[in-house]
């Protein structure tokens, strides 16, 4: 009985990590190229940091966390809930897919 509880436990904290990767999988860096356009008039393409956080070579994974945290308002920034509110999944996807390849 212990033994399924805690493969119960297991699975419900490894969900959200399976669904990142199948994301990712599903993820097109050049549709992430594509849609990076509106980002990097704030996110600095060369990776400068002024005031604005970069974005280049940031962890995929780490990437849609975040993005998906401002999605769902959990995260406060309003320019970043409004711009992540506009993106679907796959979309999120290819340009986490896209900056994690930036230097
Ligand atoms: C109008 C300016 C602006 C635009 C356009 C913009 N961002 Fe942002 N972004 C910000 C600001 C400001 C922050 C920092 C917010 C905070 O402190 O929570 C941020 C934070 C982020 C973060 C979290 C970074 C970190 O390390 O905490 C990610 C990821 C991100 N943006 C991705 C994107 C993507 C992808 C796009 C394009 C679809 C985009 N942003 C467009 C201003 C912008």
């Amino acid at each position: 009985m212990k033994k399924i509880f805690f493969i119960l436990i297991f699975i419900l904290f490894s969900l959200p990590v399976f669904a990142d990767k199948k994301l990712l999988a599903e993820a097109d860096a050049d549709y992430g190229e594509h849609l990076s356009g509106e980002c990097v008039t704030c996110h600095h393409k060369g990776g400068l940091n002024r005031g604005i956080p970069s974005i280049n070579g940031q962890d995929a994974e780490v990437f849609i966390a975040l993005m998906l945290a401002y999605k769902a308002k959990e995260m406060e920034n309003p320019v970043m809930q409004m711009i992540a509110g506009r993106l679907d999944d796959n979309q999120i996807a290819s340009l986490a897919l896209y900056f994690s390849k930036l230097k």
